[in-house]
């Protein structure tokens, strides 16, 4: 077996209900994993609830619920919505958890003995949205005006514990210049890095509250840990036992633009604090972060104040019609996964639905399986002595979108999936099966022609099957390359398609979509 693979997604604020950026974080993750998953390593995939957050608290006053019973209730919210998704997870973390507090507690306690972490005075500029400490330089370029929120940003002043991040600039600016911390795409890398130039400062990580909702500083209960530091932890909490520390250091962190420089600077810095303890020196620092970019909808930036999330409820609406995996299909191809920000727009989804799915994907199998059913009673045929160039085209195209996946480029991994069925498509038209079948004569060699086929389908959905996985699970079925087990094997030990398998009935895969709700007078009349 490969080495294990961890890959995380942040965990999520309970103040307010999942949306499409959750999910699609998630969903990132879950693709990761799948595609960890392929090339033969064991993986572990984490997501969950981040609860001590001073927006979380107010959530509940205003709601009139404690906070505990408000957590609950919209942790489950966010673990249902990623599992109406078919996201994959193998835990998932809430930070008010009792293993979770045990472990920051204990982190802290070292970092305490280590003296990353003093007692000292903070006074300086403070994101309240975005629960963030802004230094004066970045508070100035900001106009001191939230870029997330676009609120004021507040002066705080308060006796606070702090960590000694102005210690960690060198080793931190050589663990990214040195792409030993790998950071997709690179644009963000470059941003993460002239910004620790700029010079770091110490943080503070503590707040001071009459609260008992968060985890306190070991031995100094008036204070609470910064919500953040909090979270970051989760990622340590989960693994930090016999059973799964083989499982660390993360291999990919997945995480938005927004909440980069905690991960890509202050994370491995706690950690590398944290591996001058004794007995701590397994600590590896993350190998990668994928940082996506933002989805807008129909042009506009989404906001509490626009009311204009594209939330559950108009994603499951969308699942309805298309299915989970075509709106898995849309998020992965069409989603912010490099540095530009998306557009969730309707036009387009029914577009890209249509284009890729319905004309691409569900036309090549229904003809390649249509003619095997024709030709060949639904018989999978013997398969050529040699492979042709056909074959070595599918496999250039195969283990390029493997490589594009492994890379976390995810929009270029379907590109090169899709281009298998057009490919196919193409090889039907250009060798004419269907014209070729007159002639009793040309039987062998019709069934090679749609044998090699149908080996193509089965390494186009393989390359699909992290984007959609039910229905391309089904499709390998129906082929006879998997059996009982719900995941196909990995790319190496994957069955090919057997001959003499009699094809099973898939019923149509992907329909079109017409929209009917957009007739107009225009329209042509049935
Ligand atoms: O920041 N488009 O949690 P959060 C794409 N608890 N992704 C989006 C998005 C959008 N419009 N809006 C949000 C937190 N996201 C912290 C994280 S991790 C140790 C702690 C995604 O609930 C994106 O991944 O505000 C972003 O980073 C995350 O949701 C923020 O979720
Ligand atoms: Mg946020």
């Amino acid at each position: 077996m490969n080495r294990p693979t961890y890959i995380t997604t942040p965990i999520y604020y309970v103040n307010d209900a999942p949306h499409i950026g959750h999910v699609f974080s998630t969903l990132l993750a879950d693709m990761a994993a799948r595609l960890a998953h392929l090339e033969g390593h064991a993986t572990f995939l984490l997501t969950g609830t981040d609860e001590h957050s001073t927006k979380v608290t107010e959530a509940a006053h205003a709601n009139g619920l404690p906070v505990a019973q408000w957590a609950d209730n919209k942790s489950s919210a966010f673990k249902s919505a990623f599992q109406h998704f078919n996201i994959h997870f193998d835990d998932f973390i809430r930070t008010s958890e009792a293993r979770h507090k045990a472990h920051v507690t204990r982190r802290i306690e070292q970092l305490i003995t280590t003296g990353d972490v003093y007692l000292g005075e903070y006074s300086g500029w403070y994101d309240a949205g975005q629960e963030e400490y802004i230094p004066e330089l970045k508070a100035k370029q900001y106009n001191y005006i939230s870029p997330i929120n676009k609120k004021p940003l507040i002066q705080r002043s308060e006796s606070n514990y702090f960590f000694r991040l102005s210690h960690y600039q060198a080793p931190l600016l050589a663990l990214l210049e040195q792409a030993e911390l790998h950071i997709q795409p690179p644009s963000r890398s470059a941003e993460i890095v002239a910004r620790i130039k700029e010079g770091l400062n110490d943080i503070p990580i503590s707040r001071r509250s009459s609260e008992t909702w968060g985890i306190p500083i070991p031995g100094d209960e008036a204070h609470i840990v910064y919500v953040w530091i909090d979270a970051l932890f989760n990622y340590l909490t989960v693994v930090d036992n016999d059973e799964l520390r083989g499982f660390w250091p993360a291999d990919t962190h997945v995480v938005g633009k927004d909440i980069l420089w905690f991960h890509a600077v202050i994370w491995p810095a706690l950690l590398m604090a944290l591996q001058k303890v004794e007995g701590n020196q397994w600590l590896a620092l993350p190998k990668r972060i994928l940082a996506h970019g933002f989805w807008i909808r129909e042009g506009e930036k989404m906001s509490k104040s626009l009311g204009n999330f594209v939330g559950m409820a108009d994603l499951e609406h969308y699942c309805e019609q298309f299915g989970v995996d075509g709106t898995r299909f849309y998020l992965a191809s069409a989603g912010p996964v490099g540095a530009n920000d998306s557009d969730f727009a309707h036009a387009r989804f029914i577009e890209s639905y249509n284009a890729n799915l319905a004309n691409t994907v569900g036309n090549c199998f229904n003809r390649v399986v249509g003619m095997v059913k024709r030709y060949f009673d639904g018989q999978v045929p013997a398969a050529a002595l040699q492979p042709s160039a056909f074959d070595q085209e599918i496999a250039q195209l195969s283990d390029a979108a493997r490589e594009k996946g492994n890379a976390c480029q995810f929009d270029r991994m379907i590109a090169h999936a899709l281009a298998i069925f057009r490919t196919i498509d193409q090889y039907v038209n250009h060798t004419e099966p269907y014209r070729l079948i007159k002639q009793p004569e040309n039987r062998q060699h019709v069934g090679e022609i749609l044998y090699a086929c149908l080996s193509a389908l089965r390494l186009g959905a393989l390359a699909l099957w992290p984007v959609m996985p039910a229905s391309m699970e089904a499709l390998l079925r129906s082929l006879g390359c998997l059996q009982d087990s719900a995941a196909p094997s990995p790319y190496a030990t994957c069955a090919k398609v057997p001959s003499g398998f009699e094809l099973a009935d898939l019923g149509p895969l992907f329909p079109r979509y017409v929209e009917t709700a957009l007739c107009t007078e225009d329209s042509p009349q049935p």
